[in-house]
C-alpha cells in the first residue's frame, strides 16, 4: 500500500504524541513537507526541536511560520543548524555544532531527501540521490555519542528514524551492492532505479545501526525505516526536473495523495509512540499509517553483507571526504 488517501486507514493522530518536555530532538530537512510538520508537532508537545536545513532562509521562514502557527503561550523551543545532505564534512559539522549546543539528543528524525532528479555528482563526488543515504549516515553515525550517553540517562526513550520509501524496491530491477564508490553511484540505472537504491540504503542503515547497539549491549535504542506514503509535498521537484513535459500528470497525481499532515504521522509514531517499546519494534519498517510491514529479502539482508559493505563505504568516504 502506497499510502493513497482512499485506502488509507487513520488509526494514530498526533493528539496520541506523549509530553516531550524535556527531551531534544533534530529534523533535517523540516522547512518543508514532511519535515515541516515533524517538527511543528515536536515542538507542540514540548520538544526543543532543531532544523538541519540547507538554506538558511528557507529554514529561518519556516520556524517563523511554525511560532505562528502554534499556540503562542506555549513558546515553541526551535532551533536551526546548517546541514547540507550532499557533503559529508557538512553533516559532520551539524553533528558537532549540535553536541556543542546540547547534552542530550533523544529523536533523530533522517528526513531530508530528493526524488528522482537527473544524474549529477554532489561535491564529494557522490551521486546526488546516494546522498539520502550517505548524508544521513555521516549526521547519525557523528551524533552517535550523544545518542548513547542520552540512552543511559534515567527515563529515556531515544529513537532515530530513517524516512524511507516503499520506492527501495525500485533498485531490485536492479542488482545492488555497495562494494565501491561507482556501485553506489550506479551512472547506468533509471533515477528511479538510483531513488530506489538510496531509499534501499536508508533501511540497511537502520539494520546495522540497531545491530551494532545490541552487539555492544545497548537495547534501549529504537531504530526505525519508514515509508510515509504518497504525499502531496515539494518533493516531485526531482521528476518536475528529470521530465518537465510531465508537470500535468503530476499535478493530477497529486490529487490522490494524502497532504502532509496525514504523511508525517507514521514518522512521528515512530519518533515518539511508547508502542514502539511496548511491542520492541526494534529496526522495524513502518508504513502509512503507523504500521509495520515485511521487508523484502534484499532489505532483511540476512547475512547483514549489503548493510555491512554500505557501512564501510561510508566510513571510507568520510575519513577521505569530511
Ligand atoms: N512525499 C512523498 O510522497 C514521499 C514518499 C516516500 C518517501 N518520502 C520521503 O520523505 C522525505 C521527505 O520528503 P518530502 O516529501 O517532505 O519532500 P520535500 O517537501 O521536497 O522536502 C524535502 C526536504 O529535504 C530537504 N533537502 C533536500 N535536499 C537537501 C540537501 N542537500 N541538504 C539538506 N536538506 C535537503 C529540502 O530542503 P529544501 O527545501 O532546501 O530543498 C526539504 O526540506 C524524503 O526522504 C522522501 O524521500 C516522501
Amino acid at each position: 500500500m502506497l499510502g493513497f488517501n482512499f485506502f488509507s486507514k487513520e488509526q494514530w493522530e498526533v493528539s496520541s504524541i506523549p509530553d516531550l518536555t524535556g527531551r531534544v530532538a533534530i529534523v533535517t530537512g523540516g522547512n518543508t513537507g514532511l519535515g515541516y510538520i515533524t517538527v511543528r508537532e515536536l515542538a507542540r508537545k514540548g520538544a526543543r526541536v532543531y532544523m538541519l536545513s540547507r538554506t538558511e532562509t528557507r529554514a529561518l521562514a519556516a520556524i517563523a511560520k511554525i511560532r505562528k502557527e502554534l499556540d503562542s503561550e506555549l513558546k515553541p523551543e526551535l532551533e536551526y543548524i546548517k546541514f547540507d545532505l550532499l557533503s559529508l564534512k557538512s553533516a559532520k559539522e551539524a553533528a558537532e555544532e549540535f553536541m556543542r549546543r546540547e547534552k542530550r539528543l533523544d529523536i533523530l528524525v533522517n528526513n531530508a531527501g530528493i526524488m528522482a532528479t537527473p544524474y549529477e555528482l554532489g561535491p564529494d563526488g557522490i551521486e546526488i540521490q546516494a546522498c539520502n543515504g550517505t548524508g544521513h549516515f555521516a549526521l547519525t553515525v557523528s551524533l552517535l555519542p550523544l545518542l548513547k550517553e542520552t540512552a543511559a540517562m534515567p527515563d529515556s526513550h531515544v529513537r532515530i528514524v530513517n524516512v524511507t520509501s516503499a520506492g527501495y524496491l525500485f533498485a531490485h530491477m536492479e542488482k545492488p551492492n555497495f562494494t565501491s564508490l561507482e556501485a553506489l553511484n550506479q551512472k547506468a540505472w533509471s533515477t528511479w532505479g538510483r531513488y530506489g537504491l538510496s531509499k534501499l540504503t536508508n533501511i540497511l542503515f537502520t539494520n546495522e545501526l540497531q545491530k551494532r547497539f545490541a552487539e555492544s549491549g545497548i537495547t534501549n535504542i529504537y531504530c526505525l525505516s519508514v515509508h510515509p506514503g504518497a504525499v502531496n509535498t515539494e518533493l516531485t521537484r526531482g521528476p518536475l526536473q528529470s521530465w518537465p513535459f510531465l508537470a500535468p500528470l503530476w499535478s493530477l497525481a497529486k490529487l490522490l495523495t494524502m497532504t502532509p499532515e496525514q504523511g508525517a504521522l507514521t514518522q512521528l509514531y515512530a519518533a515518539t509512540s511508547p508502542e514502539i517499546e511496548e511491542k520492541d519494534l526494534k529496526a522495524a519498517l513502518l508504513f502509512p499509517i503507523a504500521q509495520t510491514k515485511s521487508k523484502s529479502s534484499l532489505a532483511k539482508d540476512k547475512d547483514g553483507k549489503l548493510g555491512g559493505d554500505f557501512w564501510t563505504l561510508c566510513e571510507a568516504l568520510i575519513r577521505q571526504k569530511a
